[in-house]
């Protein structure tokens, strides 16, 4: 069986490939073809591996993705905030994902790297990125699966630098802080998604997955996770509704602000996605990574 990670530098896709690599294929010889913008990215723990092969490929030139004789084909939407555009981005990199399907003709299963709320026609902000592929990629292949992804637990890491000052502290745009929002840690993204490569059974078409972790978390509990990583007391710096634009345009270009702005106060409560009719046909896959192993293991110990 050849599985193509397309493309394979985002943290997902290695953590669907390390999965894979893992795995114990005993019937089938598994080949894994990860596609990089520069193959002398591809990490040496994958190359040494006699399963594994990097190859070339541009999500952004549909002439640079070969899938030949690839079975099933993990695709995600790389999130790019220096594009002007990204849900132009969006519409480009999925219609050069499908060509390629189309083209290789050998492909039998799509599984999506998508987004908990990806379902929403509007309304979501930079979530419409995954709409927007599942849209695209819906037909692409006899069997396609959406892992609708919760968020995940390694956004944080943006906190640990304020966490690792003087004044331990991070900046939270969930509020209230004792509001539960399903968070998955990517390591268990990657569990999920080879769950689905190598699944036996044809799933019907599209099927979806919501991919979270053992249970929902605050921002309280965020906090607790963090002290306990770094060892002293961190203060929460709750961001207000009214401050996001302020907030996000701090670290991000201009042009994605309002797309971010859109996006948190959707699963914020009253939003789009908080608000959504939980809908009973989808599957739920349970990570076993919680918020303490994750970000111990993203943190560095205090100074
Ligand atoms: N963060 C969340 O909470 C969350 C929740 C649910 C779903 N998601 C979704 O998860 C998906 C994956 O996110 P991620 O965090 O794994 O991504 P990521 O780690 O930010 O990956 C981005 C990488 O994609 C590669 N890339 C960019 N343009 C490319 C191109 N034209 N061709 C090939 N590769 C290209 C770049 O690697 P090189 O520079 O090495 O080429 C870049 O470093 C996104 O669709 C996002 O919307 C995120």
């Amino acid at each position: 069986m050849r599985i193509a990670v397309l493309p394979a530098s985002p943290k997902t896709g290695r953590a669907t490939i390390k999965a894979l690599l893992e795995s114990d294929q005993l019937t089938t010889p598994l080949h894994v073809q990860g596609i990089y913008r520069d193959p002398s990215k591809a990490p040496a723990e994958f190359l040494s591996h006699p399963s594994f092969h990097a190859g070339q490929g541009d999500l952004s030139d549909a002439n640079t993705l070969e899938l030949g004789g690839v079975d099933m084909v993990l695709a995600i939407t790389p999130p790019r905030y220096d594009a002007s555009d990204i849900l132009q981005w969006a519409r480009v990199a999925s219609e050069n994902t499908r060509l390629a399907i189309q083209k290789a003709g050998t492909v039998k299963r799509v599984v999506l790297l998508s987004s908990t709320g990806a379902e929403q026609p509007s309304g979501t902000g930079e979530i419409m990125t995954n709409h927007i592929a599942e849209e695209i990629l819906q037909h692409a292949a006899p069997e396609v699966i959406f892992m609708r992804c919760a968020y995940f637990m390694e956004n944080w890491e943006s906190a640990i630098s304020t966490v690792r000052t003087d004044n331990p502290h991070f900046y939270s745009v969930i509020t209230p802080l004792d509001y539960r929002v399903p968070m998955v840690a990517v390591d268990d993204i990657g569990r999920a998604c080879a769950t689905y490569l190598l699944g036996l059974e044809p799933p019907r078409s599209p099927y979806v997955v919501e991919v979270r972790g053992p249970q929902e978390y605050t921002v309280n509990e965020v906090q607790q996770a963090l002290h306990d990583a770094v060892g002293q007391e961190v203060e929460i710096r709750p961001v207000k509704k009214e401050d996001f634009p302020d907030f996000f345009g701090r670290f991000l270009p201009q042009s994605s602000v309002g797309l971010f702005v859109e996006m948190t106060n959707s699963f914020l409560p009253g939003g789009v996605i908080a608000s959504a009719i939980p809908n009973p046909d989808v599957r739920v896959y349970r990570g076993r990574m919680g918020l303490g192993e994750c970000l111990g293991k993203i943190s560095v110990p205090a100074r």
